[in-house]
């Protein structure tokens, strides 16, 4: 029996970008129309969207409205792809750390570099390749889903850290899509979902979307998950990832990697579930992922409320990476893969 979700993060329309407003979530469930690049460019940096494959979606989307706007400015089809080679750089400039922006922008670079279109063309392939990446964010995460499903216990409490669920992809999601998918075959499963300081990603956001689609969900603050698994609640973690490098060292969220020493010590297995555009093969290791460096207002104030003395020192990291050796699998739409990761994700790009 397949998981229906009712939720569809972003979504390519005529002529612009719709997605859901997750700076409001869970106060308001709105849509936001995007019809500039510029204004995608700042959608995605202001963290309108969110989550890695949804903010690749939205670069996607981000190139195909730069494309629009530069038909009128340009004749000549090599100048104009220059020019719109230039704007897709800059779209993956918006956030550092999530490498599904650049490779989502990058598959438009191809688009672009390998058209034999007039502009009018490359903008119809472009907007093309932007819906075709859309759907198959859904299809990949059913099937990261479906995989994952097959190592969740039965009646299992999984815990999980930020949003890694439909509202950070396109739909479905992986660290949730896992849980979609789980729930559909098991309906006594639940998740713990941790807040997420600074950005309450889990409280706000995982909270909502698993209550609109009626999975149980209980919320704890950050610092409780070791207390929840010394007492035997916790049977497994399973998290999303903003880059996995080759030896499978991954960024997620701040926080994630307090959370996969804490179920290493209380023997719960930690599973990433990312699909491989979250891979990045090109670094050897966690130390070489850009890990974003945030606002010093998200630590300060919560809901626009100071919480703490004026002029403290604040450092504000936005993700952290887990060592490989703290990940029992990586759950992708090619299977789950295990350690040795050097092997089994180099394996997992070969088919
Ligand atoms: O800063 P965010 O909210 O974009 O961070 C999101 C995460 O860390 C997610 O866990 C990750 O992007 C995976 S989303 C499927």
């Amino acid at each position: 029996m397949e998981f229906k979700s009712k939720i569809k993060t972003i979504e390519w329309v005529d002529n612009y970008s719709k997605m859901v407003d997750q700076t409001v979530v869970p106060y308001e469930y709105k849509f936001i129309n995007i019809t500039t690049g510029e204004a995608m460019f700042h959608a995605i940096r202001d963290m309108i969207v969110r989550g890695a494959p949804a903010i690749g979606i939205a670069g996607a989307h981000g190139v195909v409205l730069f494309a629009q706007e530069g038909e009128s400015k340009f004749t000549d089809i090599e100048q104009f792809k220059i020019w719109l080679i230039d704007k897709a750089e800059y779209m993956k400039t918006s956030r550092p750390t999530a490498v599904n922006l650049m490779w989502a922008c990058e598959k438009q670079i191809e688009v672009i570099r390998n058209s034999k279109s007039d502009i009018k063309g490359l903008i119809e392939e472009l907007k093309q390749n932007a819906i075709k990446l859309e759907n198959e964010d859904i299809e990949i995460n059913k099937k990261i889903g479906d995989f994952g499903a097959e190592v969740v216990p039965k009646g299992a409490t999984i815990l999980t850290h930020c949003n890694a669920g439909a509202l950070a992809t396109v739909g479905y999601g992986t660290a949730l899509g896992v849980v979609r998918s789980a729930y559909a075959k098991d309906n006594t499963i639940q998740v713990f979902a941790d807040e997420t300081r600074p950005r309450q990603q889990g409280a706000r956001i995982t909270t909502f979307e698993l209550a609109m689609d009626g999975i149980p969900v209980t919320l704890i603050t950050d610092g409780m998950c070791s207390y929840f698994m010394s007492k035997g609640m916790i049977d497994m973690v399973v998290v999303g990832a903003d880059r996995i490098a080759a030896n499978g060292d991954t960024a997620n969220k701040i926080g994630t990697y307090t959370v996969a020493i804490a179920a290493k010590y209380h023997n719960i297995p930690f599973y990433i579930a990312a699909p491989l555009s979250t891979i990045d093969t090109s670094i050897k290791s966690g130390k070489e992922i850009p890990i974003e460096e945030r606002s010093h207002e998200e630590v300060t104030h919560i809901n626009g409320k100071r919480i703490c003395a004026e002029g403290v020192n604040i450092i504000n990291p936005g993700f952290d990476v887990t060592p490989h050796e703290l990940i029992a699998g990586i759950i992708t739409e090619k299977g789950i893969l295990r350690p040795d990761y050097n092997k089994s994700i180099a394996e997992a790009f070969k088919g």
